[in-house]
């Protein structure tokens, strides 16, 4: 075999450097292209609310509304108390990783977040808010418009990290989930009826979906463009609830049931009046009533055995403080609907989540396809 010569070996060289920077473009392409096809819809995801997408603010207050303390989280990566209502994951990070955004949305009282924990989004809720101010005066919790203040520092963070253009980019392509209502009805109107004395239910679901109403316009005009509400759960189910009442056979309290579906309905409505009085946003109703109250009527289709009781301590007033460390808990909560006498195990936030998924998001890609295209 012949020397090469040296301007054979250079030739050949470059041949393989060539080769080297194509095959390197190659897969530098595919990833590309392969990313495109899976790259998340949205930039971020925003939460507002109550306990059911707090993932841990009110650690950072005063308030007995606290989740942060076992059993709570037992089954969360790590098996850490996180100040989650919940055995585990919440409906927004099992959305956050659907949506391939990241696998939990952190609180924003927390003080110790990243940038880019900051770029992808964070929650803003807090356990015992609502829509009406009296219930959180009741319960000490971060009212929704002072959630909406707490946005506002936010806003101020991202546009030092990504810039004001960017940042109101990221605004924009937010996936925004606002949950809260239930406590409203439980701490005015049904258990504690304060506000029973100025409305009647009608009139309440009215006040209440005015300052839904005026909430929303408020992130919007901060540059938020696409929602996903929720409904009500059905309230009269909650085991809480069902105690209170003293139902037989421990059967759900089938007038908050009917009230939390009027609601909806009337939710449903309220939010395409919104949709078209804000021009560019996707104000999305998502229902989480009849996903739930399926697995309640039928639970053993869904591996469930028991509906009306919690698994922490009796399962039957136990909640925050009650339900602690001390307390005796069932041994395998997948098989609950409800962790504490409030609160829904992670198997059903993840049941919920899997049907928002299917039923829901689909109408934000439709309306980004119309836009983008
Ligand atoms: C924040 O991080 C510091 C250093 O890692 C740690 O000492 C501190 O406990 C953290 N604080 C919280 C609230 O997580
Ligand atoms: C509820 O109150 C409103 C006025 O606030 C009244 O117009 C309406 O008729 C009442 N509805 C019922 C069912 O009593």
């Amino acid at each position: 075999m012949p020397y090469p010569t040296c301007h054979e070996r250079l030739v050949m060289a470059y041949t393989f450097y060539y080769y080297f920077i194509l095959m390197h473009f190659c897969i530098i392409i595919v990833a590309a292209t392969s990313n495109a096809l899976t790259r998340p819809k949205f930039s971020s995801i925003l939460v507002f609310g109550d306990s059911t997408v707090d993932t841990g603010n009110n650690n950072y207050i005063i308030t007995v509304a606290k989740g942060n303390h076992l059993p709570y989280g037992r089954d969360f990566p790590g098996h850490v108390p996180t100040g989650r209502f919940s055995n585990g994951k919440l409906i927004p990070d099992f959305l956050a990783s659907y949506l391939n955004i990241k696998d939990t949305v952190p609180p924003f009282l927390d003080p110790n977040l990243s940038n880019e924990q900051l770029l992808t989004g964070v929650s803003f809720a807090s356990a015992g808010s609502g829509f009406d101010e009296l219930t959180t005066l009741a319960s000490n919790a971060i009212s929704v418009s002072n959630q909406i203040e707490l946005f506002e520092v936010y806003l101020s963070k991202l546009k030092g990290i990504a810039g004001g253009n960017k940042a109101k980019q990221i605004l924009g392509d937010a996936f925004v989930i606002v949950s809260a209502g239930t406590n409203d009805f439980i701490l005015n109107f049904y258990d504690l009826p304060s506000r029973k004395l100025e409305f009647n239910i009608t009139a309440y679901q009215d006040f209440l979906q005015n300052n839904l109403q005026t909430f929303i316009k408020r992130l919007y005009d901060l540059g938020c463009r696409n929602f996903a509400v929720t409904g009500l759960p059905p309230i009269g189910c909650l085991p809480f609830q069902i105690t209170l009442k003293f139902e037989k056979d421990r059967k759900c309290v089938e007038d908050e049931n009917l009230d939390a579906k009027v609601y909806n309905r009337k939710l449903e409505k309220r939010l395409l009046g919104i949709q078209a009085m804000l021009r560019g946003s996707r104000v999305v109703y998502t229902e989480i009533y009849d996903p739930l109250i399926d697995i309640i009527n039928r639970p053993e289709k869904y591996g469930f055995a028991k509906t009306n009781v919690g698994c922490c301590g009796s399962g039957l007033l136990e909640v925050a403080p009650s339900c602690n460390a001390i307390t005796p808990t069932c041994d395998d909560a997948s098989k609950y609907v409800f962790w504490d006498s409030v609160h829904p195990t992670e198997a059903v936030y993840q049941h919920i989540a899997k049907y928002i998924e299917m039923e829901v998001l689909f109408k934000f890609q439709f309306h980004r396809d119309y836009t983008y295209k």
